[in-house]
């Protein structure tokens, strides 16, 4: 299955798992958003839309929502990034500012970020496990 990997990241926690994505994934493809355009990702099977949270806000809620037209075809995973547990109020804040049609569709993880010190050990290989056991289950 052909899989597109569409990040957008600012402090680089968020790029560092989109790579890790893509060596980990064959026929995987790396996009930063306005490089993954309709006709693009119209070639895809699965889309992994990697996003960083900022100040309660899922930095790619406004590229999932335009494209969904395209991406609603799709097996369409969210992995966002924060420093905020997934479990926290917070994140699930976050997560429901995204229309509830999408949400019934997709997949959804969240894994830890950092920002400067503040978690420095946090972003790991190892957090993406869950989602790479997700995306093999696709493909069987
Ligand atoms: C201004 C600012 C606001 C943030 N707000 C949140 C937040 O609301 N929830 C959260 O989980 N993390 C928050 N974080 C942490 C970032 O999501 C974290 O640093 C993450 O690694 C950002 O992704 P990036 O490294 O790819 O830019 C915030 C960071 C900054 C700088």
């Amino acid at each position: 299955m052909r899989t597109a990997i569409i990040y957008r990241s600012f402090l680089g926690s968020t790029r560092k798992y989109a790579e890790w994505m893509h060596d980990s994934i064959e026929s995987s493809d790396l996009f930063k958003p306005r490089q993954a355009r309709d006709k693009k990702l119209i070639e895809y099977d699965i889309v992994i839309i990697c996003s960083g949270t900022y100040a309660g806000w899922i930095s790619l809620r406004g590229y999932l929502k335009k494209k969904w037209p395209i991406l609603q075809e799709k097996k369409v995973i969210l992995l966002v990034v924060g420093l905020v547990p997934p479990e926290d109020a917070e994140s699930v804040a976050a997560y429901m500012k995204i229309p509830e049609n999408i949400r019934q569709e997709i997949q959804y993880f969240k894994v830890p970020g950092r920002w400067g010190s503040r978690n420095r050990d946090a972003v790991k290989k190892e957090n993406l496990q869950p989602v790479l056991e997700y995306i093999q289950g696709l493909a069987s």
